[in-house]
């Protein structure tokens, strides 16, 4: 069946919890608290950009893209994930089909770039460098990653919402 990557609706809600917590169950560098997180995100207004794949009569993946701030005030920058797919629908393509699309997505609403905190096996195929310039506090630089949508990569410290403390 056709997999339609699209926004979320509210009467998506509960599916994407739950296969938040399906697809992290037995991830590797999970707090297990991606679920709360998207909770959070949507509760503070924060979720940009919330794309699920619908196979028709499942919500079968999601991405969250929110806001980040810059330490130099650099304005327009966003955070990609937490980024699901249940563990029976995983190595089809759906999670670069939804990361793709909310790239482009925030590309055509003019965003400055974007990071993520992942694999760099797995992101740097979408266009996700590390770059010594643009740092996450307290993680290992190779897995904190940015793409500039054109301008140039600030030189700068970078916080996601609050929203990402979230634990219940
Ligand atoms: C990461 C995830 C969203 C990818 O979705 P997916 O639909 O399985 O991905 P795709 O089918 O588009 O791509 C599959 C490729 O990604 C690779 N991949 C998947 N998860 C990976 C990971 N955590 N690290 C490195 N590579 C990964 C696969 O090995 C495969 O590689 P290949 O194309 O070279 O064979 C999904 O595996 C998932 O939900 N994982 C659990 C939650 C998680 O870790 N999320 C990411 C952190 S926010």
């Amino acid at each position: 069946m056709t997999v339609l990557i699209r926004p979320e609706t509210p009467a998506d809600v509960d599916a994407i919890h739950a296969l938040t917590v399906a697809a992290f169950r037995d991830a590797e560098h999970t707090s297990h608290t991606e679920q709360f997180i998207n909770d959070a995100l949507r509760n503070a207004g924060q979720l940009t950009l919330s794309l699920v794949a619908d196979d028709g009569d499942t919500v079968v993946g999601h991405v969250a893209i929110s806001p980040v701030s810059l330490s130099d005030g650099s304005e327009g920058w966003f955070g990609l994930g937490p980024v699901s797919v249940l563990p029976e629908r995983q190595g089809e393509g759906l999670g670069s089909r939804l990361i793709r699309q909310a790239l482009d997505a925030l590309r055509g609403q003019g965003a400055a770039g974007c990071v993520v905190l992942g694999n760099p096996d797995y992101y740097g195929r979408f266009g996700f460098r590390a770059d010594p310039c643009l740092v996450l506090p307290d993680v290992p630089p190779e897995y904190f990653q940015a793409q500039a949508f054109g301008g140039p990569i600030p030189e700068a410290s970078v916080s996601y919402h609050e929203a990402f403390n979230a634990s219940a």
